[in-house]
């Protein structure tokens, strides 16, 4: 008699299947990205991200409705103001957009997570997370001084998670000081720890309208190539009190999320970026893959790796799958 392993015994029926399964995707999983246009009436499409809206302050609690009444707890919201400058004054501003829709999001739906993202190349005239000296280079100390009052700001009109994604050194340690100062010591911090300058960010630059006016972000984001950088990054970011961590993006980046569930004990976020969302779509509309199953695979690919979160902007489509 030949011995062998018999692993095919665990996988005869669905049922069966169900029961050994190692890995799923919940709705407490997942977290919407949602985008809010000051000058904008109504929702407009996103052209390079089909199925995916900018929406103004008249149409966004229909948005939010849709998204509570799938058992969605948490949206991550950008903004688009009407009015960029220099610093990004729009990013902090008491009525910036952000604020103004936070306060009305929470008015109408106090349970829901409001996650913001801290940042300010979508009100900056450069499209750069941060201020900008005369030779293009992205000013470290003197951009983290904007973070820090945009993150105040935020967590004043109501935001319950302080998202930084500006890629500047101490940007943990800054925002802690300063919410802590403003008395907010129970805000956490989701920091985008691993954030690497990745293509994949193509879609959202025109959701966000984001892009730089010129060079690029790779003075102050992660190279891809990198992994040992992205670990010297949660350390800083965790001794710093960040309270969550990201990486970003997640598909091409499953080994870094493994990586770093190794080296922390706190909750671990993946980004599901657009340009991952923009090419299963593109791939799906040409009929040459299942994007229910192709997405289900992908989300339980990031939770597999490490994950605990998933920023995705097929939120709302898995949620409505979960949901039956
Ligand atoms: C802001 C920010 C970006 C993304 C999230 N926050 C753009 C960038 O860094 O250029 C990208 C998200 C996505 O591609 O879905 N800095």
């Amino acid at each position: 008699m030949i011995q062998f392993d018999r692993h095919r015994r665990l996988r005869t029926t669905p049922a069966l299947r169900d029961l050994v399964r190692e890995n799923r995707v919940t709705r407490d999983d997942l977290i919407m990205p949602v985008f809010i246009v000051e000058d904008l009436k109504g929702k407009r499409e996103i052209s390079s991200m089909p199925g995916v809206y900018q929406f103004g302050l008249d149409t966004i609690l229909s948005e939010i409705k849709a998204i509570t009444e799938l058992g969605i707890k948490a949206i991550i919201l950008f903004g688009l103001p009407s009015h960029k400058d220099d610093v990004g004054t729009g990013a902090w501003a008491d009525d910036g957009i952000v604020q103004q829709a936070t306060r009305k999001i929470k008015a109408a739906y106090p349970d829901l997570i409001i996650i913001a993202d801290t940042c300010l190349c979508e009100y900056t005239s450069t499209g750069h997370c941060g201020v900008v000296d005369e030779n293009g280079y992205v000013l470290n100390d003197e951009s983290l001084k904007l973070i820090v009052k945009t993150a105040v700001s935020q967590t004043k009109a109501g935001a319950d998670i302080i998202a930084p994604s500006n890629a500047m050194d101490g940007f943990v340690a800054a925002i802690r000081q300063g919410l802590d100062e403003a008395g907010f010591v129970n805000t956490p911090i989701m920091s985008y720890a691993v954030k690497y300058a990745s293509s994949f960010y193509g879609p959202f630059r025109d959701a966000a309208n984001s892009a730089p006016e010129f060079g690029d972000r790779k003075s102050y984001q992660m190279d891809p190539a990198n992994r040992l950088d992205a670990l010297r990054e949660v350390a800083s970011d965790e001794k710093e009190g960040a309270d969550m961590v990201m990486v970003k993006p997640s598909m091409a980046f499953g080994d870094i999320m493994r990586d770093v569930r190794e080296q922390t004990l706190l909750p671990l976020v993946a980004y599901n970026v657009s340009g991952e969302y923009s090419m299963v779509k593109a791939a799906a509309a040409n009929g040459w893959i299942d994007e229910a199953k192709i997405v289900d695979e992908i989300l339980t690919g990031m939770k597999r790796a490490g994950a605990d979160l998933i920023i995705t902007y097929f939120a709302k489509d898995v949620a409505a799958r979960l949901v039956k």
